[in-house]
């Protein structure tokens, strides 16, 4: 199962994450999902933009912990990790995005908004990027767009102590649009997403294309899967996950680098 449901009426594919019970988290699978519809809205000229939304009460909780310990295991290898073709597909994308959150977004669920053209956020919505606390680093080319955005300090108080950064703040600082009650936001991020897909698609496209560098973006992702994919590998990678099933908090202490 994907996990992926897709609708598309009046021009909007909409991309709805549907693994409510598991906080959304992005298996392989579902990555793989997401590459295919981005590639396929970027190639069908009856879509005009992609709506990403997600069911439940979180966005997603980013990649499934499950996929990490299995890569860590060599049970899953790093070139068959899905998760790379979609941000791929989201470096390259050049019809508009909009992204629709509601509570948790953690990991690639904040990052990945970094290649979206409007986000609609609930005011209560919880932005976390705890690569460190998992022993890991940023992806999605977050480790330049991210500071780019709302600065050094506060990117690495993200990064680094894994601070969260609420829907209110996230609109504030511009890592969102507007701040919504929660039951509000699929509904505003609909009604933009159709305004969009009323408007001329070249001029659309050309203005995206003016405004983000898709090459640097794809070089800046690779450089980092290739150390993310080395650090999966570490002792502090394997105490992180195996803390996280077994449900305490890891201890780096004894471990040396
Ligand atoms: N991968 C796999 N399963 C996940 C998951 C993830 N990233 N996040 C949550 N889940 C699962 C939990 O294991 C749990 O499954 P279970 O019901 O079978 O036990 C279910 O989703 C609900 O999560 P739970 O932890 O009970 O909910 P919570 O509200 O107490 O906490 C989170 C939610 C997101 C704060 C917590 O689950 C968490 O920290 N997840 C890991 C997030 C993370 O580090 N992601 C990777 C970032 S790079």
């Amino acid at each position: 199962m994907t996990h992926i449901r897709t609708s598309l009426e009046g021009g909007v594919l909409r991309i709805t994450l549907d693994r409510p019970d598991k906080k959304n988290a992005l298996t392989n699978e579902m990555y793989a999902a997401l590459a295919r519809e981005l590639d396929r809205a970027e190639a069908d000229p009856a879509i005009r933009v992609v709506l990403l939304d997600a069911e439940g009460d979180a966005f997603t909780a980013g990649n499934d912990l499950g996929d990490f310990a299995a890569v860590a295991a060599g049970k899953l290898a790093r070139e068959d990790m899905n998760s790379s073709k979609f941000l791929s597909a989201l470096a390259r994308a050049q019809k508009p995005y909009v992204a629709a959150v509601q509570g948790l977004a953690v990991g690639i669920g904040t990052t990945m908004l970094m290649h979206f053209d409007l986000v609609y956020i609930a005011e209560d919505a919880k932005l976390t990027t705890p690569f460190v606390n998992l022993a890991l680093v940023p992806e999605a080319a977050s480790s330049w767009l991210l500071p780019a955005r709302i600065g050094h300090a506060r990117a690495f108080a993200m990064f680094a102590l894994g601070e969260a950064v609420d829907g209110k703040t996230a609109a504030a600082i511009g890592l969102a649009n507007e701040a919504l009650p929660k039951d509000q936001v699929r509904a505003r991020a609909l009604a933009s997403a159709q305004m969009l897909a009323t408007r001329p698609l070249g001029a659309l496209k050309a203005t995206k294309r003016l405004m983000r560098d898709p090459q640097a973006i794809q070089a800046r992702m690779t450089q980092e899967a290739e150390i993310f994919g080395a650090r999966l590998k570490t002792a502090e990678a394997a105490e992180a996950l195996r803390a996280f099933a077994e449900r305490r908090a890891p201890d780096f202490s004894k471990i040396e680098n």
